[in-house]
């Protein structure tokens, strides 16, 4: 398999992420950490900003909870997404969500935030020390003086990450909502321990016309937990909390994510 590279990261960070009713449906019952970062919105009093806000599964759960929130994605059929599912609600809860298309890394409104939130491995798709570090600088740019950040990102598991990158591991008929046909679904693992990038191969394999089956490369910048400690040290924040899970669970062997609050400690110069 191919060696991550500047294209097929760019690639890998994409296709995922081009059929936002296919994301939707990928995630329907995603739910633990909605109510985790809708209780942090409330606690910040608002506005929040959204990086990586996707189809608005987040945004949309603030809003509802009486909160403004503004949502910035790089994705247009993700943004396209979160506007029909806005379109269904009511005009109060509505009205308190802006989306804008920007790619996180150079976004610079002219406005603060209590808190900012980049929910569901969003920090994964930022794949080299000066992408992480426009990325931090940018949550600096856009928090009020001691404002917090919160995120989320997988845990890394050497045992996945040593996985055969040759091996197709089954997972069952998944329906597509491209056209309805349930397609035999499988991964291919492969990942590159210079650059922490992992590569996550979607192979969607049509049950009948062979030609119409297709794959979707999903990459992400693994983070280990001591690593992240130091980015956000080296980067102004003061870890405030960094756990296992929503619950707060002590990162360990039984737990699948990190998820971190941090305090700013410095502006952007
Ligand atoms: C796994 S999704 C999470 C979406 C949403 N936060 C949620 O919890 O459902 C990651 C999102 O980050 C967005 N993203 C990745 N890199 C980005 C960047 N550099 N700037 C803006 N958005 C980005 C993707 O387009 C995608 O919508």
């Amino acid at each position: 398999m191919a060696k991550p590279n500047r294209r097929n990261r760019r690639t890998g960070s994409e296709a995922h992420y081009e059929n936002g009713g296919y994301y939707d449906q990928a995630y329907r019952l995603r739910r633990h950490d909605v109510r985790f970062y809708s209780n942090l919105a409330l606690e910040s009093g608002g506005p929040v900003l959204e990086l990586g806000v996707g189809t608005g599964r987040v945004a949309i759960a603030i809003a509802q909870a009486g909160i403004e929130v503004v949502g910035v994605d790089s994705m247009t059929p993700m943004l396209d997404q979160a506007r029909q599912r806005l379109d269904r609600l009511p005009r109060k809860t509505r009205h308190r969500v802006e989306l804008r298309e920007s790619d996180l890394q150079r976004l610079r409104l002219r406005r603060k935030f209590p808190l900012v939130v980049a929910p569901f491995n969003v920090w994964m798709h930022l794949y080299t020390r000066e992408e992480i570090e426009r990325g931090f600088a940018t949550v600096r740019h856009h928090l009020t003086p001691g404002g917090r950040f919160a995120f989320d990102v997988l845990l890394p598991d050497p045992v996945s990450l040593a996985r055969d990158p040759a091996k197709r591991y089954a997972g069952g008929l998944v329906p597509h909502p491209r056209d309805g046909v349930r397609y035999r679904y499988g991964e291919y693992f492969s990942y590159d321990p210079m650059t922490q990038v992992e590569t996550v191969v979607m192979d969607f394999e049509h049950p009948v016309k062979k030609e119409q089956s297709f794959c979707t490369p999903l990459t992400q910048r693994q983070f280990f937990p001591a690593e992240l400690e130091s980015l956000l040290h080296y980067n102004g924040f003061r870890v405030e909390s960094h756990t296992g899970d929503f619950e707060g669970k002590p990162i360990g062997a039984d737990t699948e994510s990190q998820v971190v609050v941090a305090r700013m400690q410095r502006p952007t110069p």
